[in-house]
């Protein structure tokens, strides 16, 4: 008997309703409208208010994800959770949600991965299902980037980047072969784990202390960048990996109706499809909108593109991802 191809059966998000603009973060630092979007393209993001969180995010995400499916709470046996910024530093958000939705006693797995989160947890889910471990798992991917960013001058490379969201997929075992996740690749390299980071908090070697006032005033606690380095690597190794996975089918790009890639930068993304030669019709941006939600990013992007009607059963899509780590992977599926 062969294995059942895994697929995703439903998806949903949840973003913040207070909206962001590029002019409301100048009154914050010296940045400007122009800078931010000649740069990286983002117009605005969402700020989650103050009742909101990680987790309760990712449960309004989670009950769309599962209502597109037609899936009820009850079936749900695996919970996958990526993100970089948990509610708490431990428990992860896995058991949080597995509380909040009232599901049974079934594990919950907190996966980090950053930017690269949900496509791992993707390929997670995809051998789980083939393997018969599971029948229906809850993939979700959220961030609140907002409680972690240094929202002065200081901070302005990366502040302005990044937003608040959560999305979600439910993925089990296709009715019908032809459909489904087709492959998947991961990479990482270590080499460059401190070009984008957030060391403060942490039990790094030599240090005495998770945090310390100093750590505190300096601004150590926010997440710290190598912007030039993280753009060209992203632009290496995203078209790297989508080849890679294309390749192991038999297929090439002209064969891809979507590319869903992750929204860092929308240069990175003008230049990923420059180097595939794929026409940018078929891949698939909503930073403008979002800013860099990191684990968010590729529910809120297949979601988004399927609802414009830019995806129907039987495409090819690919979802692709690079981040901190540096980490980096791709999906194909086969809608
Ligand atoms: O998933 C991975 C997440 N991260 C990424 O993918 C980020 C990848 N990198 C990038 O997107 C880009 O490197 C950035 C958008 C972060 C920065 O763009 P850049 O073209 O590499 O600019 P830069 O860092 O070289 O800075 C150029 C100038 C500097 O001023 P000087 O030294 O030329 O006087 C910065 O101080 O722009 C200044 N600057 C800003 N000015 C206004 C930096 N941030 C800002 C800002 N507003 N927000």
């Amino acid at each position: 008997m062969t294995a059942p191809r895994a697929r995703i059966l439903g998806l949903g998000s949840y973003l913040p309703p207070r909206v962001v603009t590029n002019h409301d973060l100048t009154k914050m630092m010296d940045t400007s409208h122009e800078w931010i979007v000649e740069r990286s393209g983002v117009e605005e993001r969402r700020w989650v208010d103050p009742e909101e969180g990680n987790h309760t995010m990712g449960v309004k995400a989670a009950r769309a994800a599962m209502a597109d499916a037609g899936v009820e709470p009850g079936e749900i046996d695996c919970i996958i959770y990526a993100t970089l910024s948990p509610d708490y530093y431990f428990p992860g958000c896995g058991v949080l949600v597995q509380r909040d939705l009232g599901l049974g006693h079934i594990p919950a797995y907190d996966i980090r991965q950053q930017c690269s989160g949900f496509v791992y947890g993707l390929q997670m889910a995809d051998a789980f299902i083939r393997a018969g471990q599971y029948q229906k798992i809850l993939l979700i991917g959220g961030e609140v980037h907002s409680r972690g960013l240094d929202k002065s001058t200081r901070g302005r490379t990366i502040t302005v980047l990044f937003g608040d969201a959560a999305g979600a997929a439910v993925i089990g075992a296709s009715d019908d072969p032809a459909r489904g996740i087709l492959t998947s690749r991961m990479h990482s390299d270590g080499t460059d784990a401190e070009c984008l980071a957030m060391q403060y908090p942490g039990m790094a070697p030599n240090r005495d202390v998770f945090v310390n006032l100093d750590d505190v005033e300096s601004g150590r606690i926010f997440p710290n960048m190598d912007g030039q380095k993280v753009f060209k690597t992203a632009v290496k190794r995203m078209p790297q990996v989508v080849q890679e996975v294309l390749a192991d089918q038999g297929l090439t790009v002209a064969d891809l109706a979507m590319l869903i890639p992750h929204q860092a930068n929308l240069r990175i993304n003008e230049m990923v499809a420059k180097l595939l030669h794929i026409d940018e019709s078929k891949v698939h941006n909503n930073i403008q909108k979002y800013g860099n939600t990191t684990a968010a990013t590729i529910p809120l992007c297949l979601e988004e593109a399927r609802a414009l009607g830019k995806i129907h059963p039987g495409d090819l899509v690919c979802a692709v991802a690079f981040g901190s780590g540096f980490t980096w992977g791709a999906v194909l599926m086969r809608w």
